[in-house]
């Protein structure tokens, strides 16, 4: 018998809620300090310690690792350093660019960065002292209100890129890449708060000029540094990760049923974070979006869609069999509230919430697929609060996984409070929701019968 049935074979239903005493709190602010979780700002990652503690208390011996939604990889960096197999499926290019560099960089050497670095410097000042033009372009379709960058930054960028395009190893130039996707907004007339806005619009005034290279030349310094820290120190030979990058709908295309020990992932929650606009500056500077049609593309693949994306179409069906009773009443209050707002009020909001909840039962098929017997998957999810009705999401899943055929094992919220996000904050807000609900985050465990 393996640890997860040995562990969890004696509860019982009413045990399922266990409020916080089983897991680590999942919140990613604790990876803003640590080796390779900190190059990259993610809002919505998973805290690495809550990973690491799941895959050491649940995977006994070395196995295959499952994140459907990678986001920058924290899921796989912490199975390959504890020498397990990882795959992660990532749909937006700029998260698997993170992933997948993240993981590769377990595998060179500890000085691969050492000569890149020096060039890219001496690079750099030949060319701040020379009358140097740049052939690297603007990306033609990244449309902005005010200009992304004011012009002597701009020519500090377009000089980065036409050093990282002489770079000829894929991983050195993907960790480069990295350090120019995860500093650019920070030099620009963006920022975020935490959706992406002009610096105007949050109080903050324009940059004319930045320390650009410096910014760059800190952040490889800082990845270089983490690179040989983490080889200097661990004793296990990182276990191999790859990132797929394509829907996890899309799941039996790349993966062989029952081949997976353990799945730790985080979704997208029904809070309508809109991961491809906030990226988009990446998405474009780093040629993964060429045109508005890539960017549509995006989006209806994202998991649940996007409020934007659904609300105007007629009422959005259920399209799998018996929804759990109390969702569909949820819902039905949710379309019933503020018919006088159109598209904004409850309708709008009920496609979306449909969606999700019919991208939950993809999810939950997805899973029962990938996973061998006996082996369980820990997602962690947000409730929502939604024109003022608060969806316990959490709950929801865990009922629609058990229709799909697996079995809800625990529910434990490990965080009791969470910062609202756009929906709480936008226009679209019921302001009391603020005071009468919480927001918290929740350990959704499943076994595959
Ligand atoms: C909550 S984030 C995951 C964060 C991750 N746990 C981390 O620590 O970085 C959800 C991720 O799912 C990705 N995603 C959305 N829809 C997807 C789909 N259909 N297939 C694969 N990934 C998807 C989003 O791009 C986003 O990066």
């Amino acid at each position: 018998m393996n640890i997860q049935t040995e562990l969890f074979q004696s509860r019982t239903i009413e045990h399922l809620r266990k409020n916080g005493n089983s897991f680590i709190d999942p919140a990613f602010a604790g990876n803003k300090s640590l080796p390779i979780h900190r190059w990259i700002p993610w809002i919505a990652g998973f805290s690495s310690i809550f990973v690491q503690d799941v895959l050491q208390r649940y995977l006994e011996k070395p196995g295959r690792v499952l994140d459907p939604f990678s986001g920058v990889g924290t899921t796989l960096v912490e199975a390959c350093l504890l020498g397990h197999e990882a795959v992660g499926f990532e749909i937006n290019p700029y998260a698997a660019l993170a992933s997948s560099a993240k993981v590769s960089s377990l595998k060179i050497n500890s000085g691969t960065l050492k000569q890149p670095i020096e060039e890219f410097n001496k690079f750099c000042s030949r060319s701040s002292k020379s009358d140097y033009v740049p052939f690297s372009k603007p990306p033609e379709a990244f449309k902005t209100r005010i200009a992304f960058y004011n012009p002597k930054i701009l020519k500090k960028v377009l000089t980065i890129h036409d050093f990282i395009a002489t770079i000829t190893n894929p991983v050195v130039r993907d960790l480069f890449n990295l350090s120019f996707g995860a500093t650019m907004v920070r030099y620009s007339n963006y920022s975020y708060e935490p959706s992406l806005g002009t610096r105007k619009g949050s109080g903050k005034s324009e940059f004319d000029d930045y320390p650009v290279v410096e910014t760059m030349k800190s952040k490889l310094a800082e990845i270089s540094e983490d690179i040989q820290r983490i080889k200097s120190n661990s004793s296990v030979v990182p276990g191999d990760g790859i990132v797929i990058k394509d829907s996890f709908f899309n799941v039996g295309n790349h993966l062989k049923r029952n081949s997976i020990d353990i799945v730790i992932t985080s979704p997208p929650y029904l809070n309508n974070y809109h991961y491809n606009r906030n990226t988009r500056p990446q998405l474009y500077w780093l040629g993964f979006a060429l045109s508005t049609d890539d960017m549509k593309e995006l989006e209806e693949r994202n998991f649940g869609k996007y409020w934007q994306t659904v609300r105007e179409r007629k009422n959005i069906a259920w399209d799998f069999s018996s929804p759990p009773q109390n969702l569909i009443k949820t819902i039905e209050k949710l379309r019933a509230c503020n018919p006088e707002k159109g598209v904004y009020g409850g309708g709008g909001w009920a496609n979306y919430a449909i969606t999700y909840f019919n991208d939950c039962y993809r999810l939950a098929s997805g899973i029962k697929y990938a996973l061998k017997r006996d082996r369980s998957a820990f997602v962690v999810i947000g409730n929502s609060i939604l024109q003022g009705i608060t969806i316990p999401t959490d709950e929801y899943f865990g009922e629609i996984a058990e229709i799909c055929g697996l079995k809800l094992l625990e529910i434990d919220v490990p965080r009791k409070t969470r910062i609202g996000n756009s929906i709480i904050s936008s226009d679209v807000r019921v302001t009391k929701a603020k005071k009468n609900h919480a927001l918290y985050e929740a350990v959704v465990v499943l076994k595959k019968k």
